[in-house]
């Protein structure tokens, strides 16, 4: 069934109501046809527009001064969400609102919703990690949201993820098809995005709270 979101609100609380319930009890959710084919297919022009401007860059590991690349760890190519175009404006008011929604089902204190498209070329992959590390856990909750339309079965670049106690333990796998969009807790959750064999492109964003620790601000990315 694909809900088409009203203008008011943006979200279908049929949408909304199993994410959360995922959340709580699993720590991760994985959704076909959430986000609209329309609004899918222009990101995925947004990407195309900024490889031919040459946008993206390679992405690294770390933050701040850790930062380095690691070609052995992830393959992708990134460009952070900056509002320039109608349809990520509109992909970050629903994060918006779903960020608002979560905080009032679950007081998660979320204040912030960061992402950056990524494009894996063929053959890239992303090894298995945590999004955040306990104590520092500034990200909360991870998403991504899949821009790949009629992805074939053996295209590969499937996300896989843990369980959060037995963490050899795959839960769930994640085909990277349009309008397929995936959360899970950022400190609890290991993910991996296996080698893809065709062009892949996501978005990855995170929920974040405000961590600051011995007085310093944690810097947004
Ligand atoms: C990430 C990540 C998953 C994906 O960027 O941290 O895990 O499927 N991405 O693109
Ligand atoms: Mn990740």
């Amino acid at each position: 069934m694909t809900v088409i979101p009203n203008a008011d609100t943006l979200w279908d609380t049929r949408q909304i109501t199993p994410l959360i319930d995922a959340l709580v009890e699993q720590g991760w959710y994985v959704g076909e046809h959430f986000i609209a084919p329309a609004l899918c297919r222009a990101l995925s022009q947004d990407v195309d527009s900024l490889q031919t401007r040459e946008g993206l860059h390679e992405a690294g590991i770390g933050r701040g001064g850790e930062h380095t690349l690691r070609r052995d760890i992830r393959g992708d190519a990134i460009h952070w969400l900056d509002r320039e175009s109608l349809a990520q404006r509109r992909y970050l008011a629903l994060m918006g609102e779903l960020q608002q929604q979560i905080n009032i089902a679950l007081y998660l204190g979320l204040f912030e919703f960061e992402a950056h498209f990524a494009h894996y070329p063929p053959g890239a992959f992303y090894r298995k990690h945590y999004d955040s590390f306990r104590g520092r856990a500034n990200r909360v909750i991870s998403t991504v949201l899949y821009l790949n339309p009629d992805w074939p079965v053996d295209g590969g670049g499937e996300m896989a993820l843990y369980d959060a106690e037995e963490t050899e333990r795959e839960v769930a796998r994640a085909h990277p098809e349009a309008g397929t969009f995936a959360c899970f807790l950022s400190d609890r959750i290991p993910h991996e995005v296996l080698p893809t064999r065709l062009p892949r492109t996501s978005i990855a964003g995170w929920f974040r709270r405000n961590a600051s620790l011995g007085g310093v601000i944690d810097p947004a990315r």
